[in-house]
C-alpha cells in the first residue's frame, strides 16, 4: 500500500476521532480540523502532504533499527510500522499518558516489531550509533532544551543513518506565529527559541550531509544523513 493510503487508512484505523489530540493531528474530527485551519492555516491535503514528507526518509520497505522520539500517541506512526515488519522499532516519550496511548494502538494493531521505552530526549538511553534511523515529529518544538535534543539523536544514530520528520518553524505562516505566541507558549505546549526554515537549513547542514528541508505553511519537514566519516559533532 502507498504510503499516502497508510496514513489515510490509519485516520480511520487507530480511531483517529477517539481524541481530541489524535482528531487534531490527523484532520479527522471537527474540532481537529478547524484547530488545523485556523491555527495552521491547513487542509486535508496540506495536512497529509506535510505528514508524507516528514516519514519520506523511511524507506517503504525498511528493516534496520529505527527510533521515534517523541512518539506521542502514536497516531501518526504505528499505521506506517504495521507496514514494516522487519524493522525494529524503538518509541520513546516523557510522558507515559501520551505512551499509554500509543501503546494502545499497537496493541490494536498487533504490532511485534515496537518497543516501548519511557525517558527524555535530551538523555537518550541508548548507546551511540545504535539507529540507522531516527524519527522525530512535532517535536523540537516542545522540547524544552533543543540543543541537547539535536546531540542525542545525533549521538545514537549510525553513520550513514537518517534523521528525519518535523516541526514548527517561525515564518512560515503568520497567523500560526501569531497563536503560537500568544497560546501555544504562555501554555507551555511549546518552548522557544523555534527554528526557520533557514535556520534549521543551516543547522542540519553543520551536523549532517544530504539536507533535505522543505515547509509546509508552519510546519518545516526534513531528512538528513549522517556523515560517515564524522567523529563527533558538539
Ligand atoms: C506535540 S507531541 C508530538 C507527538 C507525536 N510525535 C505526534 O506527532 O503526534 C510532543 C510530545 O513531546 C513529548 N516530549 C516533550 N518533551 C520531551 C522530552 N524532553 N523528552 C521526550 N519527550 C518529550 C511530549 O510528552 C509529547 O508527547
Amino acid at each position: 500500500m502507498a504510503r499516502k493510503d497508510v496514513i489515510r487508512n490509519a485516520y480511520q484505523l487507530c480511531g483517529g476521532a477517539s481524541s481530541f489530540y489524535d482528531g487534531m493531528m490527523t484532520y479527522a474530527t471537527p474540532a481537529g480540523k478547524a484547530i488545523c485551519r485556523l491555527v495552521w492555516n491547513m487542509d486535508r491535503e496540506k495536512n497529509l502532504r506535510y505528514i508524507t514528507e516528514a516519514l519520506n526518509g523511511i524507506p517503504e520497505d525498511f528493516a534496520g533499527r529505527l527510533l521515534e522520539v517523541p512518539v506521542g500517541t502514536g497516531v501518526l506512526t504505528m499505521p506506517v510500522y504495521q507496514q514494516l515488519p522487519d524493522a525494529d522499532i524503538t518509541c520513546l516519550d516523557y510522558s507515559a499518558e501520551m505512551m499509554a496511548a500509543a501503546r494502545a494502538k499497537a496493541e490494536h494493531l498487533a504490532l511485534r516489531n515496537v518497543s516501548f521505552v519511557r525517558g527524555d530526549v535530551g538523555a537518550l538511553p541508548f548507546d551511540d550509533e545504535s539507529f540507522d534511523i531516527v524519527l522525530s515529529l512535532n517535536g523540537f518544538h516542545a522540547f524544552p532544551d533543543k540543543e541537547a535534543a539535536y546531540l542525542e539523536t545525533f549521538r545514537v544514530l549510525k553513520k550513514g543513518g537518517t534523521f528525519c520528520g518535523c516541526f514548527y518553524i517561525q515564518n512560515g505562516c503568520r497567523r500560526t506565529d501569531w497563536f503560537i505566541r500568544h497560546l501555544y507558549v504562555p501554555k507551555g505546549f511549546f518552548t522557544p527559541p523555534f527554528e526557520t526554515e533557514e535556520s534549521l537549513r543551516k543547522r542540519l547542514a553543520g551536523m549532517y550531509e544530504d539536507v533535505r528541508v522543505t515547509a509546509v505553511e508552519g510546519i518545516g519537514c526534513f531528512r538528513a544523513r549522517k556523515k560517515t566519516d564524522d567523529l563527533s559533532v558538539g
